[in-house]
């Protein structure tokens, strides 16, 4: 568990399935991600299983956001491509309902923090 002032960032699990379905379906949360396309059940189930059941790399870091009362409210991560010196970053609050709380900063925070004092990547100029 990797804390923040107002979240907590831990691995994702099993359990997070319903909730991470409802939202990779809601075309609100997901109008800027890269992802358009409906995604089924079955489709959302075998991705998470794949993700929950491998360790997680310097090239793949994915954390649920959970507030400080335990609440699973949104997911987050890093893919890091060493060649490159680059990292991309992802987040959903998909919890609409806590949009502009500043869950989102503090996640996005707590994950550079991660990746600048954990993983030892570094700004470039
Ligand atoms: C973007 C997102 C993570 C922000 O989380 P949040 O908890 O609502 O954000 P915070 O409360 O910490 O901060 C809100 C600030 O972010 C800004 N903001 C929200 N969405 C934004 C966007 N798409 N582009 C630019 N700024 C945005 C708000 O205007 C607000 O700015 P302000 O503080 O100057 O008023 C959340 O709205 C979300 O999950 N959206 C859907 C998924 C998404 O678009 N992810 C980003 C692409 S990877």
């Amino acid at each position: 568990m990797i804390g923040g002032t107002r979240i907590n960032l831990r691995a994702p699990e099993f359990i997070d399935l319903d909730r991470n379905q409802r939202w990779i379906n809601d075309r609100e949360a997901t109008r800027y991600l890269a992802g358009r396309y409906p995604v089924s059940g079955l489709a959302e189930e075998a991705w998470l299983r794949n993700l929950v059941s491998s360790p997680m790399s310097f090239a793949h870091v994915f954390f649920a956001i959970e507030t400080k009362d335990g609440r699973h409210i949104g997911n987050c991560g890093l893919d890091a491509l060493p060649e490159d010196r680059k990292a991309t970053l992802d987040i959903i609050i998909g919890e609409r309902d806590l949009w502009s709380r500043g869950y989102g900063t503090d996640a996005v925070t707590t994950l550079l923090r991660f990746a600048f004092d954990e993983m030892n990547l570094t700004r470039s100029r």
